[in-house]
């Protein structure tokens, strides 16, 4: 079982992961998390460079090429062989995040991003896709209050941002079987434990 969670800035990706890993470990689950970019040695260097906000000058281009060749690298080393030894997998993002902010967030041909996309996953797509929804600000907000990392992507504009969430909206509804929506504008536990549910549920099929 592989399951991704994506998102706009902000709204609980990183919070909400240990604490569905913990769960599911409780329940006797083998649980391996991994995050994107990085989760292994090469791409934790490229997410260095992907999040550096020395690196302003970096083309769209670019950056669509360096998150394929970090999430190449998880794929072959971690994610396919965790699961074929029936692990689940959350990841904290994965392919879609390409597709909504370097595909919708920058406006590029989303043909050929999901091109890219396809030959650096070898075409490994997720069980279960939780998009945690939320108004972009709310969630640029809660990074800027809370003080939790700040990085180059958060820094684009609020109508990249915006761009970004309807992008997410759109896939939904392209892929409504992989995708379920959860509203992260509420309080923190309430959204952990819809979580919880979804991932329970999915579990059972
Ligand atoms: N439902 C919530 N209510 C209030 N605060 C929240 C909620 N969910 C997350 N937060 C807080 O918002 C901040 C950002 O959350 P988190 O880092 O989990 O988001 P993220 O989706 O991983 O963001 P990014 O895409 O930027 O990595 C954290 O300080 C987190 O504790
Ligand atoms: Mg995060």
């Amino acid at each position: 079982m592989f399951i991704t969670l994506e998102g706009p800035e902000g709204s609980g990706k990183t919070s909400h992961i240990p604490h569905l890993v913990e769960f599911l470990r409780e329940k006797g689950h083998t649980v391996f998390p991994t995050r994107e970019p990085g989760g292994t040695s090469i791409s934790e260097q490229i997410r260095d460079v992907l999040h550096d906000m020395k690196n302003a000058e970096m083309h769209p281009r670019t950056e669509t090429l360096l998150y394929q060749a970090a999430r190449a690298q998880i794929v072959e080393q971690v994610i396919k062989p965790r699961l074929a030894d029936g692990e689940i997998v959350i990841s904290d993002r994965y392919y879609d995040s390409t597709i909504a902010y370097q595909g919708y967030g920058h406006q590029q041909n989303l043909d050929e991003v999901r091109a890219l996309v396809k030959y650096a996953t070898g075409g490994l797509t997720p069980n279960l896709t939780v998009l945690l929804d939320l108004d972009v600000e709310v969630g640029l907000k809660r990074k800027t209050q809370n003080e939790v990392e700040w990085n180059r992507m958060d820094a684009y504009t609020v109508e990249f941002h915006r761009r970004v969430r309807a992008g997410y909206l759109e896939m939904v509804k392209a892929e409504p079987e992989r995708w379920v929506v959860v509203n992260s504008e509420r309080d923190w536990d309430s959204v952990q434990a819809e979580l919880r549910k979804i991932i329970l549920e999915k579990l059972k099929k």
